[in-house]
């Protein structure tokens, strides 16, 4: 797989202009220029298969389309020379522990799912969310995921990479800015028309990209209006005169909202509506050997370069690699038969009625999620991921999207202790006891 991509490997394609700028549009004519296959990331030749690109090995999404051609000219589409696109590097010093593991395991498995079914409505297995302290990783997760994912255009040309964008929510961010906007300009009859334009995340997603949305919880009218991004896979732009324009997200977007739950008196969670369209992971304050790891890994680059690395830095690199084989020897394909059995449809759709009993209607009668100004209790869409979750990961990988149901505050092990009871009731304490009714067999015996 990977050779395959580092014989495609080949230049970045019009690295020198300015990100969003490069692209303008052509009168139509008879012969479209020629597009050279897009290339991708370069990928060292010496570099061994890293942990997060043999995660996302089994991953294949459409292959970008940096000349926009889906999206109409009159809205900044068709464009005659491709935009520039980011495409992070691969680190292969990224620590992947037991918790980036299970992440990545989930968002590879929900984005092959989303792929099996059917593509027009296959964004919400793209639709991610991180939320953690500052610095335990969120974006360096999307960036690597960024790095590693392989794209297959209409000729069957494999290439790896997608452009990556951040952007960083601000209580005052504007659609506009973000999205698109409507300009004014000259009619060329001495008046002037409008016309929409899009914005750094509208081109991004629109061109086929991974779009972070960092500290989402600070603006719900941003987050509200990426919500048709996040499921109907469609940015849609309000313009005084050409009414509501719509512009197709490209169909190897994804979308990760990060935020940090309580920082500065931020929500613990973005509002329920975007909630709900996203796959939330936490991302936990990193343990002291993790932090020593990556401390370590920040210090060597002080070194004296000519010496041989110290016994630490040789202890941290063997670890590595052993961390790197580990994973490069288990399979990340999902099954081929996702068939959801009568007893675990029945045990999913009780254990995530019961966490959503848990959150209450009202705030008096409320076990977890009390800080909420709403019920934080999960609703169909939820349902949906938990269920492609448990049938591709395992059903008690897939419960760690309802963490985001408790306080994120010292009440969270209380609160998140009371889900996993429901969970048992329902799953067992090993996640298996729905698949067991299933096969008939007799009760697990705890
Ligand atoms: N798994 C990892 N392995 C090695 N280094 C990591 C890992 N995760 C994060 N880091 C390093 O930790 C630092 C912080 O990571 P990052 O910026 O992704 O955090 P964040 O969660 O997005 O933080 P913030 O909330 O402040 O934006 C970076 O320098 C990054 O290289
Ligand atoms: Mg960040």
């Amino acid at each position: 797989m990977t050779q395959a991509v580092t014989a495609l490997a080949g230049h970045p394609i019009a690295a020198e202009t300015a990100p969003g700028q490069t692209g303008h549009p052509v009168a139509p004519r008879s012969e479209p220029p020629p597009r050279p296959p897009r290339q991708g990331l370069l990928r060292p030749e010496s570099l061994p298969l890293t942990g997060q690109e043999h995660m996302l090995s089994p991953v294949r999404l459409p292959a970008p389309d940096p000349y926009l051609s889906n999206v109409p000219a009159v809205v900044g589409g068709q464009l005659d020379a491709p935009l520039e696109e980011y495409l992070p590097d691969l680190d292969p010093t990224y620590e992947i522990g037991e918790t980036n593991e299970r992440i990545l395991r989930a968002m590879s498995a929900a984005i092959q799912a989303g792929q099996r079914g059917d593509a027009k409505r296959s964004f919400w297995s793209r639709a991610f969310g991180l939320y953690g302290p500052a610095g335990t990783g969120k974006n360096t997760l999307m960036r690597q995921l960024a790095a590693s994912i392989q794209t297959v255009d209409a000729d069957g040309n494999l290439s790896q990479g997608l452009n990556y964008v951040e952007y960083n929510v601000l209580p005052d961010s504007t659609l506009e800015d973000a999205l698109g906007t409507v300009v004014l300009e000259a009619d060329g009859q001495g008046g002037t028309r409008s016309r929409v334009k899009l914005g750094k995340l509208g081109l991004a997603l629109a061109m086929g990209s991974v779009v972070c949305v960092n500290e989402i919880t600070r603006n719900e009218k941003l987050a509200t209006a990426l919500q048709s991004a996040l499921e109907d896979g469609e940015i849609i732009i309000a313009s005084p005169e050409a009414g509501m324009v719509r512009v197709p997200v490209h169909a190897a977007s994804i979308i990760g909202l990060t935020w940090n739950p309580g920082n500065e008196g931020d929500p613990d969670r973005p509002a329920a509506a975007p909630l709900s369209r996203i796959m939330p992971f936490a991302l936990p304050k990193a343990t002291a050997q993790e932090r020593q790891q990556r401390l370590g890994a920040f210090l060597h680059q002080f070194g004296d370069a000519s010496a041989a690395p110290p016994q630490s830095e040789q202890e941290r690199a063997a670890r590595r690699e052993q961390q790197r084989q580990l994973i490069v020897r288990r399979s990340y394909g999902i099954s081929a038969d996702l068939t959801v059995s009568e007893a675990e449809l029945e045990a999913a759709v009780n254990f995530v009625s019961d966490v959503e009993a848990l959150a209450g209607n009202g705030a008096m009668d409320r076990e977890i999620g009390r800080n909420s100004r709403t019920p934080t209790g999960p609703g169909d869409r939820q349902l949906r991921s938990f269920v492609v979750l448990g049938k591709t990961v395992g059903w008690g990988t897939a419960k760690e999207i309802f963490r985001i149901c408790c306080d994120q505050d010292d009440q969270f092990d209380t609160q998140w202790r009371l889900i996993e009871e429901r969970f048992e009731a329902h799953f067992g304490r090993d996640g298996q006891a729905a698949a067991r009714r299933a096969a008939g067999t007799a009760p697990q015996q705890s």
